[in-house]
C-alpha cells in the first residue's frame, strides 16, 4: 500500500492545500496530513483547531487522515512506515526553500523522497498568510478557504 505524508502548518488550511490533498489522494492509496505542532512560530489557530478544520475539510475523502506531529518531519514519516513526502509548489518563489527542505531531509534520511505537485493556477497566489491578512480586514475569504474555515476565521479575528 502506498502511503504519503502531506506536512504543513495549515494555519489555516486553504483551498490550495485542499487541491493538493485531493490530487494526492488520487495518486496514493493513503495520504496522511501531518500538522506541525509549531514550536518556533506562534500560529493563529491552536494545533487542535488546525487538526479539526482539516478533519472537517477532508471528511468526504476515505483515504485521507489527519495527524499532528512534533519534531522532525522525517521521523514522523518513518514512524508512519513510509518514505514519501508531498509538497505543493506554487511558483519559483517557493522553489529555494522547498528544494532546501527536500535536500536536507534526504541528507538525514536518504530513503525519504519529496514529491512536488504543481499548484493549480487558480490557487497559485494563495497562502495561509494572505488569507489571514484579508480576514483581518473583513474581506470575504470564501474563494480562499474551505467552507468550514470561514466562520472560524471570522470568530478568530473578532477575538472569540
Ligand atoms: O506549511 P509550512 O509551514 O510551509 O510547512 C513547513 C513544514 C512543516 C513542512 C516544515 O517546517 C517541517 O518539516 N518542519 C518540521 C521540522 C523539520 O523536519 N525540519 C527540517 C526540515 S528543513
Amino acid at each position: 500500500m502506498s502511503i504519503a505524508i502531506y506536512p504543513g502548518s495549515f494555519d489555516p488550511v486553504t483551498l490550495g492545500h485542499f487541491d493538493i490533498i485531493k490530487r494526492s489522494a488520487d495518486i496514493f492509496d493513503h495520504v496522511i496530513i501531518g500538522v506541525l505542532n509549531n514550536t518556533s512560530k506562534t500560529p493563529l489557530f491552536s494545533l487542535e483547531e488546525r487538526v479539526k478544520m482539516l478533519q472537517d475539510t477532508v471528511s468526504g475523502i476515505d483515504n485521507v487522515s489527519v495527524e499532528s506531529f512534533d519534531g522532525l518531519l522525517v521521523d514522523f514519516v518513518k514512524q508512519k512506515n513510509t518514505n514519501v513526502i508531498i509538497r505543493g509548489l506554487r511558483a519559483l518563489t517557493d522553489f529555494d526553500l522547498e528544494m532546501q527542505m527536500a535536500q536536507s531531509n534526504r541528507v538525514v534520511a536518504p530513503d525519504v523522497d519529496t514529491v512536488f505537485l504543481s499548484t493549480s493556477v487558480k490557487y497559485s497566489y494563495l497562502s495561509s498568510s494572505v488569507v489571514k491578512e484579508y480576514a483581518r480586514y473583513d474581506v470575504d475569504v470564501s474563494d480562499f478557504v474551505p467552507e468550514c474555515v470561514i466562520s472560524k476565521l471570522i470568530d478568530k479575528m473578532k477575538g472569540l
